[in-house]
This record gives structure tokens, sequence and C-alpha cells, in this order.
């Protein structure tokens, strides 16, 4: 069968779906897998399945405004491409072709310091509103280095992750013996992940206005630590379940991590968000934008750059219509009374937002 182009694809499942029969065995278990059982990916998803709407009626949502800020930049969504190591592996031209697309639809990305084809190239490849996030590899004057390229380059924010004082077993990769590149030498330069502190983010603060953003929060204590020390983003994330198993879910988290920064920090959040309505439900817990992992590499893996970018489109839709039938015109409209709980109706997978695929 031919590769159908990507204005054909008329759901987010069809997405999936295209980039599944694309991949490789490899690179797909390393996009979609996650840490031993999976089941902080399972409980992304159950988190976010376990919240209903409240939806108000009669209230003129002929003109929808789906737009947000990110960080004081204009976002056509409050969404970003979250970082993701390894792209060049998921499609042709790898980081450039997610900044392409990010450009192209109108959102920030988030570019990961082991995506090729690097920081440079990548601020090169388009205009997008960008980010830098480091795994530290190395000394204070390395990390220094990154934040002196970032700045050259055009990155509007500098990001450390936080999640990975030690790398997870992802089993799917040992199972299936895939060798992820960019992984090689990182044994042994990991005791400076390992070994950072908020001592490194008292530094950083000290030396650089850059804004920082800290990714990786999991907790409402952490997150007030965060805001002690100046941190512009708490980034309410658990790696999309690739690291610590048996986590919470980050739309669990999510209320007690905002009401510990109490506005004094943007909060964003990633981690299963993979429709319109997860999204809505983060921003109505108070988030300000949602981070895209896995969706976003599906995206490009599905069809390149006109694959991530109607991923987009068809994600911007099914928001458009979240926020009408709330009863809200602008997500700045959205308040944690549209949200109640209520039993998930599925059972949590990484796909579980996609009911249809099994029939594919
Ligand atoms: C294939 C893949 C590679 C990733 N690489 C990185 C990375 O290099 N740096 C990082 O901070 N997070 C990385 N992440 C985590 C994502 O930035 C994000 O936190 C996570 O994917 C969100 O969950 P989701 O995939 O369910 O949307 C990666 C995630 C995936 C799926």
């Amino acid at each position: 069968m031919n590769a159908p182009h990507a204005e054909e694809l008329l759901t987010l499942q069809e997405i999936v779906a295209a980039a599944r029969r694309k991949l490789p065995p490899g690179p797909w278990a390393y996009l979609v897998g996650g840490a031993e059982t999976e089941t902080t990916v399972k409980r992304n998803r159950q988190a976010l399945d376990a919240i209903a709407f409240r939806p108000r009626v009669l209230r003129d949502v002929s003109r929808i405004d789906a737009t947000a800020a990110i960080l004081g930049r204009p976002s056509r969504l409050p969404v970003f491409l979250a970082p993701i190591g390894g792209l060049e592996s998921l499609v042709e031209g790898g980081g450039a072709a997610a900044a392409r697309a990010a450009a192209q639809f109108g959102i920030p990305l988030m570019l990961s310091s082991v995506c090729q084809p690097g920081l440079e190239q990548t601020a090169a490849a388009a205009d997008a509103t960008r980010f830098f996030q480091l795994y530290v590899r190395g000394d204070d004057a390395w990390v220094d280095d990154f934040v002196r390229r970032a700045l050259d380059h055009g990155y509007a924010a500098f990001c450390l992750t936080v999640d990975v004082a030690m790398y997870s077993r992802r089993e799917r990769d040992l199972i299936g013996r895939f060798v992820k590149p960019w992984r090689k030498g990182a044994s042994e330069v990991s005791h400076f992940q390992a070994g950072l502190s908020w001592d490194q983010v008292k530094r950083y603060k000290d030396k650089y206005s850059l804004p920082l953003i800290i990714k990786g929060i999991a907790t409402a204590e952490d997150a007030q630590l965060a805001v002690e020390h100046g941190v512009e983003v708490v980034y309410v994330s658990n790696h999309g379940g690739r690291q610590l198993d048996h986590g919470l879910g980050t739309a669990a988290v999510l209320p007690h991590i905002v009401s510990s920064v109490r506005g004094k920090a943007e909060v964003w959040v990633d981690g299963g968000f993979m429709r319109g309505t997860d999204v809505v439900k983060a921003l109505a817990l108070g988030a300000s934008a949602v981070g895209l992992g896995r969706l976003c590499g599906l995206g490009l893996a599905a069809a390149g750059v006109p694959g991530l970018v109607r991923a987009l489109e068809l994600l911007e839709e099914e928001v458009r219509i979240c926020l009408g039938l709330l009863g809200v015109t602008s997500c700045a409209g959205l308040t944690p009374q549209h949200l109640a709980p209520a039993p998930p109706v599925a059972e949590p997978g990484v796909f579980s937002a996609f009911p249809h695929l099994a029939n594919e």
C-alpha cells in the first residue's frame, strides 16, 4: 500500500497507524515504550481518563481562540514539542524536521541535547520559537558552553531535565536488542547527571538571565523548591513513564503542583497527552502549556514534516471543539469548575486514547 498523503489522514489514530507501518521494530519500540512494567505510562493515561468535563451551555461560542502565550511567546495552540532524543532515528532530518513543523504550524519546539543535527543546525533550519534541553554530561564549563551556544542561536529558554539521575531499564529496547547510537559513551559520563543537585540550579540562576525550565518535577515539594530558586518554568513530567516506574500520572499531581507554585512560575506538563480533550484538561487544572512527546514522534514518523503538521491541525480541531462544547471561547476561560472526577472507562495504555486502533 502506498503511504497516504498527510492531508488524507483524518484522525490522530490514522497518524499512529501510519507511523506504525513506517517504523522498523527497533525505533518503534524506542518511541512508544516505557520503563520496566510501564505502569507509569499507563498511569499517565489513567489520570487523564479519570477527569470528566462539566460543560456550560448558551455562552455564544461562535468565535473560538485557541491560541496561547508560552513564556511570553505567541503560540497557535497551548502546546509545544517536547524534547526527543534520537529523533533522527524516526525521521529524516531529525530535530531540523521537528523545527520546520513547529515553525510551519506555529508552536514552540524544545530541542534535546541528544538529538541530531544539533543545536546550531536545528536553529538554522527554521524560525520556530525554540527552547534547549540539556542532559548534563560534563562539568560546569561543559554546561556553560551549551548555555552560551543556546544564547547565540536564539533559544528563548534553557531546560535541565532532572528525572534521569539514573538511566532506566526500557525493556522493549532491551528485549529487541535495540542499540541507541546516541547513548554511546553515556554511561562513562552518567555521574554528572546523577550528581546534580539544587546547587546547580542556583549556580545557573546566579549566572544567567536566560529563563530556566526544570523538567521532571513530580511533587509539590520539589515545585516549591524550584520556585524558591527562581525557576521560570516548573515542567511537570515523569518522562512519559520512561524513567521511574510506578509513578503517579502527571494529571494527578498537576493540581497539587499548581497550588504549590501559586502563580510564581509557569507550570507546563506532559505525559500521555494525545488528544485535544487531554490538553484542555491540563489547562483547566492550571497548566499554561502541554508538551507533546510521543505524538510529536508519531507525526514525524508517519509522514515527516507534513505528518506532524497534520497531527497538530487535528489536535487543534479537537481543542477548538472541546472549548466550544465547554462553553468557553478561549483557553483563558477554562477553570477547574469545568472538570469533575470520574471513573476511567478505558483500560489504560500508551494508545488507549485511540480505541479504534485495534481494528487496524
Ligand atoms: C522517544 C523519546 C525520546 C525522548 N527523549 C528525551 C530527551 O532527550 N530529553 C528529555 O528531557 N525528554 C525526553 N523524552 C521525554 C519527553 O520529552 C516527554 O517528557 C514525554 O515523551 C512526554 O510523554 P508522552 O510521550 O506520553 O507525550 C523522550 C520521550 C520519547 C518518547
